[in-house]
């Protein structure tokens, strides 16, 4: 597939369940901040990048496979998800991403690999591009700079 052009390219970020609770939710694992401050710095960033931004949380399994579906018919070059624990349970979600061949980063903002054996599995990552782990909410940041330089024009695209 050949990169889109950074101008106007689309990218989704796609939280999963629980992600809603951020703030208060186990700060000793995922910090202080909300999803609605990760959203806001996220989206200055994107602009700043020249990046179109649409984001999107569900606690459910299905909403976020219909999600990605629409990312399909809506043209978004780029996905980074953080599917919270339907990471390590859900075949469909994978599924989904490999039927929409849309390139993803996964994010986790805990270093899923010092915690419980059953978080060191996840059904996404051979799919995706890469996996970045445990920086917190810098690592959704460090995925945007990444899916910038991801979806730039290569010199034969620039005309
Ligand atoms: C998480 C890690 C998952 O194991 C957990 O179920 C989450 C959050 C993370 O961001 O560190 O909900 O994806």
């Amino acid at each position: 597939m050949s990169p889109k052009t950074l101008s106007g390219a689309r990218y989704s970020r796609h939280n999963g369940p629980n992600l809603n609770l951020l703030g208060s939710r186990e700060t000793h694992h995922y910090g202080t901040g909300t999803l609605a401050d990760i959203e806001r710095e996220l989206s200055q960033a994107a602009v700043k990048l020249g990046l179109t931004v649409q984001t999107f949380q569900s606690n459910h399994e299905g909403g976020l496979i219909d999600r990605i579906h629409a990312a399909r018919a809506d043209g978004t070059d780029f996905i980074i998800i953080n599917a919270g624990a339907f990471t390590h349970t859900s075949i469909a979600l994978r599924d989904a991403l490999a039927a929409v061949a849309i390139p993803f980063v996964e994010v986790h903002l805990s270093n899923v690999y010092r915690r419980e054996r059953f978080r060191q599995r996840s059904t996404l990552s051979d799919l995706a591009v890469g996996s970045i782990v445990g920086l917190g909410a810098t690592g959704y940041r460090l995925a945007l700079e990444f899916a910038a330089i991801h979806t730039a024009p290569t010199a034969g695209d620039r005309g």
